[in-house]
């Protein structure tokens, strides 16, 4: 009996042992990077030849629609300071750099009639410096700068944008994908649509709530999967990368267990992210049931002769479907989510909540990030990881955004803990399986933070905007995670 039990003790201690290892311990090929965003970063926003994007107008508005009256006409001045950006993500141990390229530094006017030598040059010093230094470019095509001359033309509610943006894309195969594998097509739908087109919070900051987002949802769509096959049918063979997409997940959990509120997160989770993911991801294609019957619901019951959700013809989902190597999610928190039978009377939308139905809140234990929106949630993360395996067949999953807001100083013990925390929740799901295969941090330095302008901070490197020279400093979240991308393990 002793001796049984002996032997179970040492099998169990074992197995911890073997459990905390592997749990603890990212797997061979394991991918670490960070991120950044050309509007947010480069400045340089008149020079050598560049257009106007949507934010450089927005942002020259009056009154400014940005919270501290700031832009990104310098920014972290990365247009002259890349190469002290890749030194950076050097020092870090990056095995990748994910950064975007501003559509009007290439094509100042959004379409092909003119392209912009010294900006295809500013791209390859960038994409060159990163190589010398064994780092690899990682490109997001879009990330938000429309050109202001396609705005003017509707921007991303006008079909003919899946045009532009093919070609805009062309250009940058033809000059970038001799060197770079790695791509992103269009970062966070949502944020360019129902930010954009509905709610106002984003630019071209254009009202059209309960159909401009969803009209714009169809574009992006189409306009992603274009790209998608063009990469595939054009370059692939030559070049041999990867293109996917960047959506923005939040898991909504239901605030209580009633059936009623289970079904209303669930659909909160099929309005924010589903309706870009389940075209391209889902066995079936199409966007989500839920998001199909609740629009046309609320549409019919407003008198509208028809769902206000755009078709997606038989061809379209075919197109669309499967058009992506990976899906690329950017994460940074949960919210809560009930039903609310009364908000079906109310037209036009509070907020999206509207079409779902249901109410989002948050819980005021979670802790609290600078941001408002932005609450440290690592069970959420994992939860939200887990869905994605079951909802999709376990696709090829990278990590293109996460990380934590804070006012800026450099001991930030609380992003050092939201990283550690969701590193963890990261390693839970790949120990369930999950097909993860990277994972990029927000954001390499600070930089300007759309309506926010610099009010926060999201930087491993803290940048000094009242220094002449924008001066970078590492922050002790940049040495946790260096030590992480070293050791590929997280307990130090
Ligand atoms: C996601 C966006 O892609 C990025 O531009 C933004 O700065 C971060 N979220 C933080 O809000």
């Amino acid at each position: 009996m002793a001796r049984t039990l002996l032997v179970c003790f040492v099998l169990i201690s074992l197995e911890c042992i073997w459990c905390k290892s592997s749990i603890r311990r990212f797997p061979d090929g394991f991918q670490f990077g960070a991120s950044t965003a050309a509007y947010q970063v480069e400045g340089g926003w008149s020079e050598d030849g560049k257009g106007l994007s949507i934010w450089d107008v927005a942002t020259h508005m009056q009154p400014s629609p940005i919270k501290d009256g700031s832009s990104g006409d310098i920014a972290a001045n990365s247009y002259h300071l890349y190469k002290r950006d890749v030194e950076i993500a050097k020092e870090l141990g990056l095995d990748f750099y994910r950064f975007s390229v501003s559509w009007t530094r290439i094509l100042p006017n959004g379409l092909t009639n003119k392209i912009n030598k010294l900006g295809i040059a500013y791209y390859n010093g960038l994409i060159d410096e990163l190589l010398r230094n064994n780092i690899k470019p990682f490109l997001t095509i879009y990330h938000w700068d429309l050109p202001y001359e396609l705005q003017k033309l509707g921007g991303w509610v006008n079909p003919l944008v899946t045009e532009w943006f093919v070609d805009y894309a062309k250009v940058l195969f033809d000059n970038f994908g001799d060197r770079v594998q790695l791509w992103v097509t269009i970062n966070e739908p949502k944020q360019i649509c129902y930010e954009g087109y509905g709610d106002v919070s984003k630019a071209p900051f254009i009202n059209a709530t309960g159909i401009g987002e969803y009209i714009c949802a169809k574009n992006v769509l189409l306009a992603h999967a274009k790209v998608y096959h063009l990469y595939n049918d054009h370059y692939r063979q030559l070049q041999n990368g990867s293109i996917g997409i960047s959506i923005s997940c939040t898991w909504f959990d239901p605030a209580s267990d009633t059936f009623d509120d289970q079904q209303g997160a669930r659909d909160a989770r099929r309005f924010d992210w589903g309706i870009y993911a389940h075209p391209i991801f889902s066995k079936d294609g199409d966007f989500p049931i839920e998001v199909k019957r609740n629009i046309a619901y609320k549409s019919a019951e407003q008198g509208y002769s028809k769902s206000r959700l755009p078709v997606l013809s038989n061809s379209e989902i075919t197109f669309i479907r499967g058009s992506s190597d990976f899906f690329g999610v950017n994460t940074y928190t949960s919210k809560l989510a009930y039903r609310d039978a009364s908000l079906d009377e109310m037209y036009p939308a509070p907020s999206y909540s509207d079409d779902i139905g249901v109410v989002i809140t948050k819980d005021p234990s979670w802790p609290q990030g600078q941001s408002n929106w932005l609450q440290e949630v690592p069970w959420g993360f994992y939860k939200l990881l887990m869905e994605i395996k079951d909802l999709y067949e376990n696709p090829l999953v990278f990590i293109t955004e996460n990380g934590w807001s804070t006012a800026g100083g450099l001991l930030d013990d609380d992003r050092v803990r939201y990283y550690r925390n969701y590193l963890t929740a990261l390693l839970d799901a790949l120990n369930q399986g999950c097909n993860v295969k990277g994972y990029t941090a927000w954001s390499l330095i600070d930089n300007f933070e759309w309506k926010q302008g610099y009010t926060e901070k999201f930087g491993l490197y803290q940048v000094d905007f009242t220094s002449p020279d924008l001066t970078r400093r590492p922050r002790k979240s940049a040495y946790i995670y260096k030590e992480i991308i070293r050791s590929k393990q997280l307990d130090l």
